[in-house]
């Protein structure tokens, strides 16, 4: 929504690159196990229970923001939830990740998903989206967000993590008329979930494309640009929109041809060249490697150096990882991390 206020939080304006007066900085998975809060929250409640329970996933939203100096929240989820209502079984297993124990594979399986209705399949998401402004009060902007088309396909059809994704490519090898009608449905729920949270109130978007480094760019072109772009195109303007993925240094331009007002890069290409090769009418967020996060003051203080250097004053960056940050990260680090960028940066 583009209220007087929107004009002027220095992370909306670095999405429209206009200039500000320091690089704001969010994390994603700002709202983890790195920090103590969480961790006793989550010895009371699975992660599903967190997710689901609007004033839980309200106050786990809101404990980064209370803790560091962050210059935008994101509301506390994740990817996978949107697929339960649509008739995917989903379950959380502690050390291995998400599980769907009832994979898709054939073309009338994928026909057979449901279309979701947001404020009817997830009340507790738009609740917690509630919760979660009137208790920010305008402090900082709230990002909502969802699974790219590719990324949320690869866990209906792998059934979980994938090393190599070796089924989800032999499937879009393979067959066509399946790849197409899953990829449909799935972004069809995204434009949906999307649009639901920016009427409830989220001021940013972002587009998870994590896994979509996998493919070579022919692949990516033929295979998930259009879905991407259609997802991208079917939302209603008016917030801007993160575009990230990983490993996707090869996929920059296309990423940006299926659109996005900032594209999200990881710490696999140089800041400076990842722009050089998007051209500087996109703005750019991320490159620091989760990693460092866990190493030395030193280090850290070297690589937001280079990495705001290498921005080079230029309108349009957003300060962040090139990926979540990592549970065991010391809480002192990213206090010091954001800092030193709004320091460094507003020299
Ligand atoms: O950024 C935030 O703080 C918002 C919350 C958020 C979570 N997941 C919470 C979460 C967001 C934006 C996500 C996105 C997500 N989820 C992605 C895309 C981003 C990325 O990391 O690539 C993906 C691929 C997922 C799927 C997922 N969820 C995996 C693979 C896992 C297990 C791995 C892990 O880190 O444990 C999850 C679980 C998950 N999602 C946790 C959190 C805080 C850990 C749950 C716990 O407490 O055990």
């Amino acid at each position: 929504m583009l209220s007087e206020k929107n004009l002027q939080y220095p992370f909306l304006m670095a999405c429209r690159r206009e200039p500000t007066e320091y690089t704001p900085i969010w994390l994603m998975r700002q709202a983890g196990r790195y920090m103590k809060e969480y961790r006793s929250l989550r010895r009371r409640y699975s992660f599903l229970q967190m997710c689901k329970t609007p004033d839980l996933a309200a106050q786990v939203t809101l404990l980064p923001i209370e803790a560091f100096k962050l210059d935008a929240a994101i509301i506390f989820s994740d990817i996978l939830i949107p697929l339960e209502p649509m008739g995917i079984e989903l379950e959380f297993i502690k050390k291995e990740g998400p599980v769907i124990h009832h994979p898709i594979r054939e073309t009338k399986q994928a026909n057979r998903l449901r279309m979701i209705e947001p404020e009817e399949d997830l009340p507790f998401l738009m609740e917690a989206i509630r919760i979660v402004l009137r208790e920010l009060k305008g402090r900082v902007p709230l990002i909502g967000f969802s699974g790219a088309p590719f990324t949320l396909a690869s866990y209906v059809i792998e059934g979980g993590h994938s090393a190599n994704y070796l089924l989800t490519k032999s499937m879009m090898y393979r067959n066509r008329p399946f790849w197409d009608s899953l990829m449909e449905k799935i972004s069809e729920m995204v434009i949906r979930y999307l649009n639901a949270q920016v009427r409830v109130g989220a001021q940013a978007l972002q587009l998870f494309d994590s896994w979509v480094g996998c493919l070579s760019p022919g692949d990516y072109e033929e295979y998930v640009l259009p879905f991407s772009k259609k997802v991208i195109q079917g939302i209603d303007r008016g917030v801007p929109l993160i575009h990230f993925a990983t490993s996707s240094s090869a996929l920059l331009r296309k990423m940006k041809a299926a659109g996005g007002d900032v594209i999200g890069v990881d710490w696999r290409i140089n800041l400076g060249e990842a722009w050089e090769r998007l051209g500087y009418d996109v703005a750019i967020q991320g490159n620091l490697d989760p990693a460092i996060l866990v190493s030395s003051p030193e280090r850290v203080e070297k690589e937001v150096k280079r990495i705001i250097d290498e921005a080079g004053g230029r309108p349009g960056h957003i300060f962040n990882l090139g990926h979540g940050i990592l549970p065991n990260t010391p809480v002192e680090n990213v206090a010091a991390l954001v800092n030193l960028v709004h320091e460094y940066s507003s020299k």
